[in-house]
C-alpha cells in the first residue's frame, strides 16, 4: 500500500469511529469513550486531513461543530450561530502565553507594548444553552445542536430554578443569554443512587449515568418534562446571542466583563471566580489558582476560558472557521481516561465493609496517577461486568475516589472464554479469613471478624476505648494510629500490655501523658457488662441493646451461648440483631479476644438473669394484609415475632388477628367470613405496647 492509500484507509476508519462515538455522545447521551480518547481520534483525523487536504470532505466529522438534532424536539435555527471555542492543547502555563502572543500578533501590538485586558472564566462541563428573552420574558430555550440548528427545550428548562423566567430590572426588546446548564456533583451522585435503586428494583429502562455532564444532557433532552424536573440542574451565564443594539434600547456594554455584570443584574448566576486579567502573567496565575481549587468545586470543570475583554477588539479579531480568535479554552488534565484492568482485589474497610477494587495499569486522571479504582460492591461490579484484561474508562473528579465507569465496547464484545472470570465476592474476609456475610436488603458484604480483623483494628480499638464503652481517657485517634502502625497493638488485649516505658518511647509523648494513659487503662478494667458488650463493636448492638441484653441474661457467658430464639426473647432484639450476635460469637477469634480481656483483668459485676417473662403475644397468630400506613410489612412482622407472635400467610379459624391496611383483599374478606378479629396498625401497635 502506498502511504497515500494508507492515509485514505485510516481516515475512513477514523471517520466511521468518530461518527459512531459522536452519535453515542450527542444523540444518545451515552458515550462509550472518555472525551480525551475521542479527542485523540479527532486530532489524528485532523492531522491526516492537514496532510492530504482532499480527504477533508464536507461530511468529514471534523467539519461540524458537533451535536445532532434529536427527533422529537422542535428544531431552532440560531439567530447568531453558537460557536465553538479553540482548545489550547498545551495544558502547561505556556498554553496561556501562546494565546496572548497570538492575540497580540493579530492586533499588531508591539512585543513591549501595554498588556491586553482579558476576562478569565471557568470552563463548565455541561451543555450550552441559548435563552431568548423578549421584553424580559423567557420565550425560548434551545440547545446548541450543531451550532446552526439546535433543539427547543423550553419546557424542560423552565424547571431549572437558577434560570430566570423574567429578567430583573429593565430589559431590552430582545436579548439572548448563553451559558452552561450543568449538574452539581452531589446531585449527580444522588441521582445515580436513585437510578441504582430503580435498577435493583427491576426497572429495565433505567440506567446509571457515566458523569454529571451526561446526566445533565439526559435531563435537558428528556422528552418528558416531569422526569426532567426530577433531575436538578444548575446554570451559569457566560455569553451573548442576538441582542437589540444599544442605539435601539439595548444594554450599553462595551466589554465581556460589563456583560457578565449585566447578566448577574438580570438574575443569572455568574461564577464568582470570574476575573479580569492583564496580560499573559495574570492568565497563568488564574489557571494555576483555579487548578488548585478544582477538586473542591461542587461541579466539574475541564479548564478555564480566556476572552479578550473589549467587545471592539473581539470584533477586530473575528473568527477562523467556527472559532473566535478572541477566546481560548485552557484545559486541565482530563477527569476520565482509558486504561486496562490488571486484577480485581477486595479491600476491607475500617468497619469491615468489603469493596471490590480494580487494579489498573497506571493512568494520569484528574491530575494524579491512578492505579486503583473502586467498583463499589458486588452488584455494581457485575452490572458493569468488569473483567481482568478489559479496557475500561476510569473517572476521578473532585476528591471523590476514582471509579471504573464502564468497559469499552471492544472488550465487552469479546467472547466469554477470551475474558477473565465474572467477579464474585469471596465468602471469607481476605484479610483475616473470617466469614463475610451480606445481610438481607444490603448491598455490602461485611467481615464478621470484628476485633480480630487487622483491617478493622484501629476502628475496633477506638470504639472499645470510647467514653460510652470501657472509656480509656486520652486514647484518641492519633495515638491508636501510632500504636497500630508500630505494631504495638494487634488485638484489644494488647492494650492492657502497654507499659509506661513503651508509651513514653513514642513520638511526641510526654512523661505525664504516658502516666495518665497507664492510669486510664487501669481504671477502664473496672467496667460494666453493658459497656463491655457495647465496646466489642458487634454490628447492630448499640448502647441500649447492650443494656437490654445485660439485663435479660445477667452474665456474659449466657449471652455468648444464647441461641437465636433465646436472643429474640430480649426486649427490642429482632432477627437482625439476634443473627448478628450469633455470627459474632460463633467466630472463635472473637471468643478468644473476650477471654484474653478477662485474663488481663477486665471485670464487671455480673447479675442474675431477669425473671423469664412470658412474651406478651406468645401463642397468638397474626395475618397481615394490605399496605399499612407507617410500617413496611417486614417491619410489622419483625415486631410481632419479637413479641412472640406467629405471623402466618393465610387466614384460617386458628388466626387470632388480621391486621388490615389499605387495599386489603381476599384475606380481609375471609377474616370477616370466619369472624376473625380485624385490627388496624394502630391497634396492633397498642397490643405490642400493652405487653411491654
Ligand atoms: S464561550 C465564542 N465560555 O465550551 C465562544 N464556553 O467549546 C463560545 N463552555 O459550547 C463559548 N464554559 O458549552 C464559553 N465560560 C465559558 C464556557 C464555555 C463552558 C463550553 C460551551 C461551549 C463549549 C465551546
Amino acid at each position: 500500500m502506498t502511504p497515500r492509500e494508507q492515509a485514505v484507509q485510516e481516515a475512513a476508519a477514523l471517520s466511521e469511529q468518530l461518527r459512531h462515538h459522536a452519535h453515542r455522545y450527542y444523540v444518545l447521551d451515552a458515550p462509550e469513550l472518555p472525551d480525551a480518547a475521542y479527542d485523540q481520534l479527532f486530532q489524528r483525523l485532523q492531522a491526516l486531513e492537514a496532510e492530504h487536504s482532499d480527504l477533508r470532505t464536507a461530511d468529514s466529522p471534523t467539519q461540524r461543530v458537533g451535536g445532532k438534532v434529536l427527533d422529537g424536539f422542535t428544531k431552532v435555527r440560531h439567530k447568531v450561530p453558537m460557536l465553538s471555542i479553540r482548545t489550547e492543547t498545551d495544558i502547561t502555563a505556556a498554553g496561556a502565553s501562546a494565546f496572548d502572543a497570538r492575540v497580540r500578533k493579530e492586533l499588531g501590538l508591539a512585543e513591549d507594548g501595554p498588556p491586553v485586558d482579558y476576562v478569565c472564566e471557568l470552563k463548565f462541563d455541561g451543555l450550552a444553552l441559548n435563552l431568548r428573552y423578549e421584553h424580559g420574558v423567557l420565550v425560548q430555550a434551545a440547545t446548541r445542536g450543531d451550532g446552526e440548528v439546535g433543539e427547543e427545550v423550553t419546557q424542560n428548562i423552565r424547571t431549572v430554578q437558577q434560570i430566570p423566567l423574567r429578567l430583573n430590572g429593565s430589559a431590552p426588546p430582545v436579548v439572548e443569554v448563553r451559558g452552561e446548564v450543568y449538574m452539581r456533583r452531589d446531585q449527580f451522585e444522588a441521582l445515580n443512587e436513585r437510578q441504582r435503586a430503580k435498577i435493583a428494583a427491576g426497572q429495565k429502562n433505567e440506567k446509571v449515568f457515566v458523569n454529571p455532564r451526561n446526566a445533565a444532557a439526559g435531563a435537558v433532552r428528556q422528552l418528558d418534562p416531569a422526569i426532567a424536573a426530577a433531575r436538578p440542574l444548575s446554570f451559569f451565564a457566560y455569553g451573548l446571542g442576538e441582542v437589540t443594539p444599544a442605539s435601539e434600547g439595548g444594554p450599553d456594554c462595551t466589554t465581556q466583563f460589563d456583560w457578565l455584570q449585566q447578566f448577574h443584574a438580570w438574575g443569572f448566576p455568574v461564577a464568582t471566580q470570574t476575573q479580569r486579567a492583564r496580560g499573559a502573567i495574570e492568565l497563568i496565575a488564574f489557571h494555576e489558582t483555579i487548578g488548585r481549587q478544582r477538586d473542591a468545586l461542587p461541579y466539574d470543570i475541564d479548564g478555564v476560558v480566556y476572552k479578550v475583554d473589549s467587545v471592539a477588539l473581539q470584533r477586530q479579531l473575528g473568527f477562523v472557521s467556527r472559532e473566535p480568535r478572541w477566546a481560548v479554552a485552557h484545559k486541565y488534565p482530563a477527569q476520565e481516561q482509558l486504561t486496562t484492568v490488571q486484577g480485581i482485589e477486595v479491600q476491607v474497610g475500617r468497619t469491615g465493609k468489603l469493596t471490590p477494587v480494580a487494579k489498573l495499569a497506571p493512568v494520569f486522571v484528574g491530575g494524579v496517577t491512578v492505579t486503583n479504582a473502586t467498583l463499589h460492591n458486588e452488584d455494581e461490579a457485575r452490572r458493569k461486568d468488569v473483567r481482568v484484561g478489559d479496557t475500561v474508562i476510569v473517572r476521578r473528579a473532585g476528591d471523590v475516589i476514582p471509579e471504573v465507569v464502564g468497559v469499552v465496547p471492544e472488550s465487552a464484545a469479546k467472547p466469554d472464554d477470551q475474558r477473565g472470570p465474572v467477579f464474585t465476592m469471596p465468602r471469607q474476609c481476605p484479610v483475616c479469613g473470617s466469614d463475610a456475610v451480606r445481610e438481607e436488603d444490603e448491598v455490602d458484604y461485611r467481615c464478621t471478624g470484628g476485633l480480630f480483623c487487622a483491617a478493622q483494628r484501629k476502628e475496633a480499638i477506638l470504639h472499645f476505648a470510647a467514653r460510652r464503652a470501657v472509656e480509656v481517657e486520652g486514647l484518641g485517634d492519633k495515638l491508636v494510629e501510632q500504636l497500630v502502625d508500630a505494631n504495638l497493638i494487634r488485638t484489644l488485649p494488647d492494650l492492657y500490655k502497654l507499659g509506661f516505658t513503651t508509651l513514653v518511647g513514642l513520638d511526641r509523648m510526654a512523661e505525664k501523658s504516658a502516666k495518665n494513659i497507664v492510669a486510664a487503662l487501669e481504671k477502664s478494667k473496672q467496667t460494666t457488662l453493658p459497656r463491655f458488650l457495647f465496646g466489642l463493636g458487634i454490628r447492630h448492638v448499640g448502647e441500649s441493646t447492650a443494656k437490654d441484653l445485660a439485663k435479660h441474661f445477667g452474665k456474659l457467658d449466657a449471652i455468648m451461648d444464647a441461641t437465636e430464639v433465646e436472643l429474640l426473647e430480649v426486649n427490642d432484639v429482632g432477627p437482625v440483631v439476634a443473627q448478628s450476635l450469633r455470627t459474632f460469637f460463633d467466630q472463635p477469634h472473637n471468643r478468644e479476644v473476650v477471654e484474653q480481656l478477662r485474663a488481663c483483668g477486665v471485670t464487671w459485676e455480673e447479675g442474675e438473669p431477669a425473671p423469664r417473662t412470658v412474651l406478651p403475644l406468645a401463642g397468638k397468630t397474626f395475618v397481615i394484609t394490605g399496605t399499612l400506613p407507617t410500617l413496611a410489612r417486614d417491619e410489622a412482622k419483625d415486631k410481632l415475632e419479637s413479641a412472640g407472635a406467629k405471623v402466618a400467610g393465610s387466614v384460617s379459624k386458628k388466626t387470632d388477628y388480621v391486621v388490615a391496611g389499605a387495599e386489603a383483599g381476599s384475606k380481609l374478606d375471609k377474616a370477616i367470613a370466619l369472624g376473625v378479629e380485624v385490627i388496624d396498625e394502630a391497634k396492633m401497635l397498642a397490643l405490642l405496647a400493652a405487653g411491654e
